[in-house]
This record gives C-alpha cells, structure tokens and sequence, in this order.
C-alpha cells in the first residue's frame, strides 16, 4: 500500500483496488468498505491512493480550512466542458472563483430569498395542479416529477426561462443534453482521458455541450439588448455585479459556465430531497401526522391562497423532516478534497500533500459515536435546536464545507418546504406498491423507481 497505517481492502497486483467498486452504485460500494474498514480507509487506484474519510473527527480534521482544500478531480474536472471555471467546478485559487463567490452571495441571501418566492410558488402550484387533476388510479412518478419541479424552478429563478416541464412528457431537449453529458462524463470515471471513450459518443458530448453553450449565450445577449429592464433573478445579479474587491464583472463566458452549474449543481439534488423525504414521510406514519398537524397549524385549509415567507419560516418540523432525509441520504454525497502540505490526521495517518481525500457524507451521518446506536432510523428530533448545539458540526455535511459549501442552501431549503408544505396541504399520500427503496447513482442518488399516488384531502377548502 502506498501509505502505512491505513486500513486498505484486499488489492489485486497492478490493478489494486481499480474492481473492489461497483461503478454502478459506487456511493452504496464505498459505505459498505465504511462499514467494514473503519473511519478512514484508503483504495489503490492503479497506483494511485484515494483516501476516505467518513469517522466525524477525522472530518473536523480534513475539514480544517487551513489544511485541507477542495479539489476539482475525475468526474467533476470533466465536467468543465459544460461548467469551465463556474462556481463548483472552479479552483478555489483560480481568480474567478472569488471573484464570482463575492459576486453571486448576495443573490443568495436570505433576504433575495424573498425575490424568487413568487416564481417558487407558480412553478410549485403546477405540481399541485397535476396531482389534484390526476384520477385516483393515476400513478405519480416522484421522482421524475420532482425533477421537473425543480428544474423549472432554477430555470424561472435562475434566468426566466421555462423549460415547462409540466407540459411536456419527455424533458426539454435542454435537459436531454445535460443528462447525456453528466451519464457521460461521469462513466467516464476512472478511465485516462477520453480515448477509450467511442468515437460517436465524444462527438455527441461535444455536440451537446456545443448546444447548451449556445442557448445559454443567447439567453445572455437576449437579455443585455433588454438593457437592463429583465427579472430580478440570478442572471440579473450575474450582469450587474461588480466584486468589491476587485471592482471587476464577470465575462459573459464565466456567467454561462454559472448558469449551467446552477442548472446541475441546484435540480438533481434539491429533487433527490424531495423524494427521499417522501419515501421517509410514508414509510414513517408517526412523523408524517406530526407534520400534517404542523402544515395545518401554520398553512391553514385554504389552498387558494399561497404560503408565505414568515410561513415558511414557522414550519420548523417540516424543516428537520428535510435535514434528517440529508442525513440518511445525502444528495450530494461526496465531498473531494486534497492538503496543502504533508499532514497526520487522527495523530497517526499520514496523508502526503495533494492527496485525494473523499469525504463520504452518508458514512458520516451514520456515525454511531455520533448518531446513536441505530443511526438508520428516521428520527427529525436529531434537528431540534437543543440536539444541534449539542453536536460536533463536522458530523453534519449535506451541504459541504466552509467557503466551497453550497450557496444554494437557502434556495433549496426554501424550495423544499414550500412544496412539501403545499403537498401535505392538499394531499393524502399512498404507498400502494409498498416501496422498497432501491438508490439510483448519477452525480447525484435518488429514490429508483418510485411510485405514489395521492388524492387531495376531504377537508381541503
Ligand atoms: C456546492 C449540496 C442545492 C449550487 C455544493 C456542495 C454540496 C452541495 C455538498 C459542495 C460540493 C463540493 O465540495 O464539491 C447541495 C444539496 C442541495 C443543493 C444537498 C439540495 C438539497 C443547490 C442549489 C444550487 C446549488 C439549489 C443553486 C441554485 C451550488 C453551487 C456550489 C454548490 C454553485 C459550488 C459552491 C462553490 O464552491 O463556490 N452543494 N446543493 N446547490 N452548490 Fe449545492
């Protein structure tokens, strides 16, 4: 092994550990090494060490700002054909990462919040539309649903674009392409370069990445020649935002790059959410009557009038019903990062400069020094305030860490409660196939295949 002292599953010569994943659920391969290896446990990638980290002091550790740094590898380096130099995909030393960082927070304040909570709304209540007109035989597919919804919402909120995903069967030829490209770059994980790759399936990569950089761009010039007059969205902060430190604009190639990464950084994931914390809700009759009664409470039986921001902001159940599905399933579940300089963790791993160094969320959150003894069970009281101040915050993920954390936390937190709000306003929900969850790995996991049906509430007014 390439370094002492860390735990490492049996390696075949040459190879190392390049099989001991399945590719195919590689999140679900690496927690079950967690399980049986310990905190830290390291891979031999073809001479090449991965380490991961999953044990919440050895996080705190490689979550030291000051010794470890995000690092733009595999999958995700990729994926710079569509992202380039975008806010998730960009070095944290590259100028444009800060410059774009100190740009873009505003818009993703607390206070913006309120800016985009009509555009929410309108493509929320067309998700209410289509299960109260469904017959009581219709299946929902939530998932697939939940990917519209937030797709629409980030298209609205992001650039007043509509994908209008709710009217069509098949998604926007826009989408189609970004989904080819991220099955694409991501597969092609592991492997050196693009040359094993078939010659038709690079050229259609690049064909897609030719298409969406076109639209986008022209999204961009449509709405410069409007001078000014556009939405208050994120495009809009994009094209009038100067860093204060540097007094300086983003190119309009960097504000593509942005707007692709909002649109794969904010859908899958925010969506993943939502349907997990269905599946949880169903499969957890106690919690659900309480957020029932809590929805009730605040929301009210009338479903003509829209939930507002102080509502959304009094549903804290609703919330820790959302944080406990991020625990369990972690829609972004990994975190990659690399140190500075040669560095021990855990006063006796060493782990020389430039390392890969993954943090596994869903590892992390079952924690049992942690988390408890039976860290499978779905439990939001681990989210009232008492419980979070009590706990390390290193034990706790979803949305990365320090500077390189999500800036859409509050977006997708927003989003979320509002429509789960107004679903549970409406709704009964039937587990009719009595699902057992089975997890899709993209970028992103998800609930596969995962059927509802719902019929609105007798005591809707
Ligand atoms: C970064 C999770 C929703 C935009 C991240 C990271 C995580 C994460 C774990 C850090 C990634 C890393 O260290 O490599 C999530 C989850 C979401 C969510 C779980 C929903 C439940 C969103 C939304 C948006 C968004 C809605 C945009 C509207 C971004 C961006 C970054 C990021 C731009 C990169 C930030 C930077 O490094 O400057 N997210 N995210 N995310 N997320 Fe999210």
């Amino acid at each position: 092994p390439a370094l002492t002292n860390i735990p490492q599953p049996p390696a075949k010569p040459l190879v190392g550990n390049a099989f001991t994943v399945d590719a195919e659920r590689m999140i679900q391969s690496l927690m079950e090494l967690a399980e049986e290896h310990g905190p830290i446990f390291q891979l031999d990638m073809m001479g090449t060490p991965l380490i991961m980290v999953s044990g919440a002091d050895l996080v705190a550790e490689v979550c030291d700002e000051k010794r470890f740094d995000k690092t733009v590898r595999g999958p995700l380096k990729r994926l710079r054909l569509i992202a380039g130099d975008g806010l998730f995909t960009g070095d944290t030393d590259d100028p444009n990462w800060a410059k774009a960082h100190n740009i873009l927070l505003p818009s993703f304040s607390q206070k913006a919040m309120g800016s985009y909570l009509p555009m929410m709304t309108d493509i929320a209540n067309q998700l209410m539309l289509k299960w109260e007109r469904a017959n009581s035989d219709d299946v929902i597919d939530v998932p697939k649903d939940m990917i519209r919804l937030t797709l629409d919402t980030i298209g609205v909120c992001g650039f007043g674009y509509r994908f209008n995903s709710f009217y069509r069967e098949d998604f926007h030829p826009f989408i189609e392409a970004l989904n080819r490209t991220l099955g694409t770059t991501l597969n092609m994980r592991g492997i050196p370069g693009e040359k094993l790759f078939k010659g038709d399936q690079i050229k259609q990569l690049h064909r897609d990445a030719a298409y969406m950089n076109n639209l986008v761009d022209e999204i961009i010039r449509e709405r410069r020649s409007q001078g000014g007059d556009g939405p208050e969205d994120l495009l809009d902060f994009m094209l009038k935002g100067r860093d204060a430190v540097t007094g300086e604009r983003l190119s309009d190639e960097n504000i593509r790059y942005q707007i692709n990464t909002f649109l794969i950084a904010g859908h899958e994931t925010t969506s993943g959410l939502l349907s997990f914390t269905i599946y949880y809700l169903l499969k957890n009759r106690d919690v659900l009557k309480r957020a029932y009664a809590e929805v009730d409470a605040v929301l009210g039986r009338n479903i003509d009038r829209a939930p507002t921001l102080s509502e959304i902001g009094r549903l804290p159940y609703i919330r820790a019903i959302l944080s406990e599905a991020l625990r369990l399933w972690p829609t972004a579940p990994a975190l990659g990062l690399a140190p500075y300089k040669d560095e021990v963790i855990g006063g006796k791993y060493a782990i020389p400069k430039g390392t890969f160094t993954t943090v596994l969320i869903p590892s992390l959150h079952r924690d049992t020094s942690v988390w408890g003894d039976n860290p499978e069970q779905f439990n939001p009281d681990h989210f009232t305030p008492e419980a979070e101040a009590a706990r390390n915050p290193a034990a706790y993920k979803p949305f990365g860490n320090g500077q390189r954390a999500c800036i859409g936390r509050q977006f997708a937190i927003q989003e979320s409660i509002l429509v789960l709000g107004m679903i549970l306003q409406r709704f009964d929900l039937f587990d009719h196939t009595d699902y057992q969850l089975d997890i899709k790995e993209t970028l992103s996991i998800k609930p596969n295949e995962f059927f509802i049906k719902a019929r609105l509430r007798d005591d809707v007014e």
